[in-house]
């Protein structure tokens, strides 16, 4: 399929801004989820049977996306991450990773994926320009795999692992740690580090699982981290990017790392970089929050990018300090019915 993409955005804009929020802090790097839709059924992530998915005509296009993206871009947007339910999911992803790609001044663009679909488009990412991917990839194990996702599909998975690698694409495995169900998996996928170049990231359990169950967070950071020093106890803490959600850490003689998100705890908001549009187009400046803003809506509404430009620098503006500000300010109910898969990663 041939996407016809507008000529350029509006004259009118100033070269190149930056979106800063009331805090200081500069927003550079975007989550686009451009489905809600998935081939699993992840226990954090969504109940057993499902979501009812939103219907098509509700998500934006591949055309509105990519008016988005190129206008965040003017913004001051450097690095974009395409997110879902799972991306694969949605038709004709590539050719929309290709045109995304030849926004001019993205410096880098990356995609978070549960890897079912993902193999066979390896080749065609590494051509794109795709550097590192991220791999949610919770057990080793093929029964507990079942368990958790109610779909089988590890040895695709681990297809794509061997894939981005082969293909000299840099990895990172996304592991929410839950109680009950993958604890025993912590330390084989700490292993994977030794042979392999990746950095295997132990995720805190956020409450965004659609109704799925009541989240325990026995498992926080803390936790995490002692279980695996108890292992390892020459586990070395190395320095972190700016902006990074990870702790990271190094086992002496392993050829990749380990890295510990607290997402529940909320540590790092203080460094937050990131905003998120929702498959719908909701623009939300925390995962917490619940978005103020429809940017599908304004679009075809007929807004220009000037008064897109407005809308975004407004709310960007009341972005809260940090996840719990957010959470506070959101109706109880309304965030325990969520799941990740409708807000994009
Ligand atoms: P890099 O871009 O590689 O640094 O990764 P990332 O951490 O931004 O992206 P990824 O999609 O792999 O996110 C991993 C996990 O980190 C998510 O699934 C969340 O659990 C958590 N996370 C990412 N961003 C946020 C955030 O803004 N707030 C919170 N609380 N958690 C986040
Ligand atoms: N808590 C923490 N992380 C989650 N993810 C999905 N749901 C949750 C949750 N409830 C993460 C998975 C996946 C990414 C898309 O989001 O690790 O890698
Ligand atoms: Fe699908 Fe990702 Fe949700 Fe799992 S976490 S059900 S892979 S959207």
């Amino acid at each position: 399929m041939q996407v016809e993409y507008p000529p350029a955005i509006s004259l009118f804009l100033p070269e190149q801004t930056m979106i800063t929020d009331s805090y200081g802090r500069t927003m550079n790097y975007l989550r686009l989820a451009v489905t809600d839709r998935c081939n699993l059924r992840c226990a954090y992530c969504m109940p057993e049977e499902g979501l009812d998915w939103i219907p098509r005509k509700e998500l934006m296009t591949y055309e509105e996306m990519w008016r988005i993206c190129s206008l965040f871009v003017k913004m001051g947007v450097e690095k974009i991450r395409i997110t879902g339910g799972e991306p694969f999911v949605r038709k004709n992803l590539l050719s929309f990773l290709k045109d995304i790609s030849g926004v001019s001044g993205l410096r880098e663009l990356t995609l978070t994926t549960n890897g079912l679909l993902t193999a066979p488009a390896v080749p065609e990412l590494k051509k794109i320009g795709i550097r590192t991917v991220n791999l949610s990839l919770d057990t080793l194990d093929k029964d507990r795999f079942i368990r958790i996702t109610h779909r089988n599909g590890l040895d695709k998975v681990l297809a794509t692992l061997d894939g981005l690698l082969q293909h000299d694409i840099a990895v990172k495995i996304n592991t929410v740690v839950m109680e009950g169900r993958n604890i025993a998996d912590i330390i084989p996928l700490v292993q994977l580090t030794k042979t392999l170049p990746v950095s295997v990231r132990f995720i805190e359990e956020m409450p965004f699982n659609g109704g799925s169950h009541q989240v325990c967070l026995n498992w926080d950071h803390k936790h995490i981290r002692e279980h695996i020093q108890g292992y390892f106890p020459g586990m070395l803490r190395t320095v972190d990017l700016p902006n990074a959600t990870a702790c990271n850490y190094n086992i002496p003689g392993h050829k990749g790392d380990v890295g510990i998100i607290a997402a529940y705890t909320r540590s790092f908001c203080g460094t937050c970089n990131r905003i998120r549009i929702t498959p719908t187009g909701v623009l939300r400046t925390c995962l917490y929050d619940a978005g103020k803003l429809n940017l599908k809506d304004a679009m075809r509404n007929g807004n220009t990018d000037a008064e897109l430009q407005n809308m975004i620098t407004d709310i960007i503006l009341g972005k809260p300090k940090d996840g719990w500000e957010a959470q506070n300010m959101l109706v109880k109910q309304h965030r325990e019915r969520e799941s990740m898969a409708t807000i994009g990663g």
